[in-house]
């Protein structure tokens, strides 16, 4: 099968296929394009069952089409885990977390970047660059490394430090910049031509929005293909959000699939909320870029959720469309709210990042507000793993003990 055409998500125009630059004349996105009775032919429910547990089990809907330019280091087919016990406190009838910390870059980013990167080596691209709140740094890092592509990552600098530093260790070349993403984002464009850098910067290419898209048709094959009644999803730039509602209108032309969409909802950080803001119609893009001057970058012991950090994100118009359509809605969520679900989901046995347990607070308000019903079926996403987020040194307040006894002595302080 060819390489599909791009579609506007906004004026519906068709267009061929290319590589970077995806807006639309009209300002909209442009997304990737399949021939959806050609990939019925091979990806069936049945075919499915045969294939091996990976995102690509779904390439008929993935934009690489020769396996050898296919980037791989195993990412997708995470574990969707059941939270029976809190289904029994909870004013909801399922719940379910879906476990995007066990990619291997230890995040969702994995999934767009190991399409993306295979896009720049089916295009023979060389050296790609990329702006990033950390996770996609990391990603971008690994996948051009594994792919012989040189990397070239800008991070603003609050993000976590062991996120940074795992970026040179895959070969990348790492800076870190004096700002927010967009400032990040406008040092590559400034450059981009001089140093033939090929920008993977969120909706600038196909293929993220592609891998993530995977997030969701996983998602419903592992309900057995249905859909979740509500997905819950931390969201900065919003490729997830687009990818998943893109998989889901897929799989209901392919005719997989024949429910209610999910109601999406977007978690963000108070102080830097342009999809809650642009919910309530309360305030335009610029004000919120502003709102987010004043987020403190110095929590010490509670980490910044900084893959939420987006204060312009490149497609406002497309998520807030997507939240509505889908009668979802948006929620920000304080950084003590972040810390409290992080030790509750701790406490379960799970490891989240900051957004993953951003999502779970924000569970919880919607259970306390009565948005969330008692006959849904929730999905939360937890997108990143506690130990990237993890600050050296903060843990001075535990013993150090030779003996027992020495142990005895601590316990009774
Ligand atoms: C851990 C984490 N969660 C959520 C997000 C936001 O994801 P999206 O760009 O799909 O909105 C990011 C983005 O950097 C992230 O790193
Ligand atoms: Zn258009």
């Amino acid at each position: 099968m060819k390489l599909g055409e791009l579609y506007c998500s906004r004026c519906s125009a068709r267009l061929p296929f290319r590589y970077q630059d995806m807006k639309c004349d009209c300002g909209g996105t442009l997304l990737v394009a399949y021939d959806l009775e050609q990939v019925a032919k091979t990806l069936t429910k049945e075919s499915l069952q045969l294939r091996y547990s990976s995102m690509w089990r779904y390439r008929e809907l993935l934009p690489v089409r020769d396996p050898a330019n296919m980037i791989s280091l195993g990412e997708g087919w995470t574990p969707l885990l059941r939270m029976p016990n809190w289904e029994n406190k909870l004013p909801l009838k399922q719940l379910w977390i879906k476990r995007e910390e066990q990619n291997p870059t230890g995040s969702f980013k994995s999934r767009g970047f190991a399409v993306a990167v295979s896009l720049l080596k089916q295009a023979g691209a060389t050296k790609a660059a990329v702006p990033s709140n950390g996770n996609a740094a990391g990603a971008l890092a690994a996948y051009a490394g594994r792919a012989g592509i040189q990397a070239f990552v800008f991070i603003p600098m609050d993000c976590p430090s062991l996120i940074v530093d795992e970026c040179p260790l895959y070969g990348a070349t790492t800076v870190l910049v004096d700002g927010f993403i967009h400032d990040a984002a406008a040092i590559i464009e400034s450059g981009r031509v001089e140093q033939g850098w090929v920008n993977l910067g969120t909706l600038k290419e196909p293929g993220r929005v592609e891998g993530k898209k995977t997030m969701g048709l996983e998602l419903a094959e592992q309900l057995g293909w249905t859909f979740p009644d509500v997905i819950i999803y931390p969201t900065g730039g919003g490729s997830g959000i687009i990818g998943m509602w893109k998989s889901f209108l897929e799989l209901k032309a392919l005719g997989f699939i024949d429910c209610d969409m999910p109601r999406f909802v977007c978690v963000q950080e108070e102080g830097c909320q342009p999809i809650v803001d642009g919910v309530k119609k309360a305030s335009s893009k610029t004000a919120a870029a502003e709102n987010a001057q004043h987020l403190s970058s110095v929590g010490k012991i509670i980490p910044n959720p900084t893959g939420m950090r987006v204060p312009n994100p490149p497609d406002l118009e497309l998520l807030l469309s997507i939240v509505e359509q889908s009668g979802g809605t948006a929620i920000a969520v304080s950084k003590e709210q972040i810390a409290a679900a992080t030790l509750s989901l701790g406490a379960d046995g799970i490891s989240s990042s900051p957004e993953g347990a951003a999502t779970w607070a924000a569970m919880l308000a919607l259970c306390d507000s009565g948005w969330l019903r008692p006959s849904d079926r929730v999905v939360l996403f937890n997108t990143s793993h506690a130990m990237k987020y993890a600050k050296l040194g903060t843990s001075a307040a535990i013993p150090i003990i030779k003996t027992y006894d020495e142990f005895m002595v601590y316990r009774n302080l």
